[in-house]
């Protein structure tokens, strides 16, 4: 039983190791991740994308849908880190949708960051279920 417990112990402390290494590089590029947000992207994503529309799902005046919300309340966190790098790069015109591409306009880190930013903005179950199936 003793061993078992320090088994355990050892176990969990490794696992809190880890995760701090992985959250001080984790932190950098949500930092950054924001900043790149706050200059490309809040003005239809709103402030912590959380959307600008009250119901992101119903369509404005002009008849198309507003930006969704990134932020866990929509479905960005359905779709793999690839998916959302497509969508970054290539917009949503060719969807129907009309957001911009910015696959010139921001560099691999910056895009990369940018999906670390998203993610820092879901409820740590999202996050888990995220990482669980696609990390
Ligand atoms: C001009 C408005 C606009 C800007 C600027 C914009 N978006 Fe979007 N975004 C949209 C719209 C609208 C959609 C929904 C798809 C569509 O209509 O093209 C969308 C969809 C998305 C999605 C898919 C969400 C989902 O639930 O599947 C992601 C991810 C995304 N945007 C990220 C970004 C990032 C990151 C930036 C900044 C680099 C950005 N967007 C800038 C309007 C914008």
């Amino acid at each position: 039983m003793r061993n078992f417990l320090w088994v355990l112990m050892a176990i969990f402390l490794t696992g809190c190791l880890d995760d701090n290494d992985a959250n001080a590089q984790a932190t950098d590029s949500v930092a950054s991740g924001k900043k790149t947000f706050e200059e490309n992207c809040v003005s239809c994503h709103g402030e912590g994308a959380k959307g600008l529309a009250k119901d992101w799902k119903k369509k404005n005046a002009d008849g198309k849908f507003p930006a969704p919300p990134l932020n866990g309340t929509a479905h960005a966190w359905h779709h793999p880190p690839k998916g959302l790098l497509a969508t970054i790069n290539n917009g949503g015109v060719k969807l129907g949708g009309w957001m911009p591409g910015f696959k010139d306009q921001l560099n691999e880190t910056e895009k990369q960051d940018l999906l670390d930013y998203i993610h820092s903005l879901w409820p740590a179950e999202l996050q888990k279920i995220y990482d669980e199936k696609f990390k």
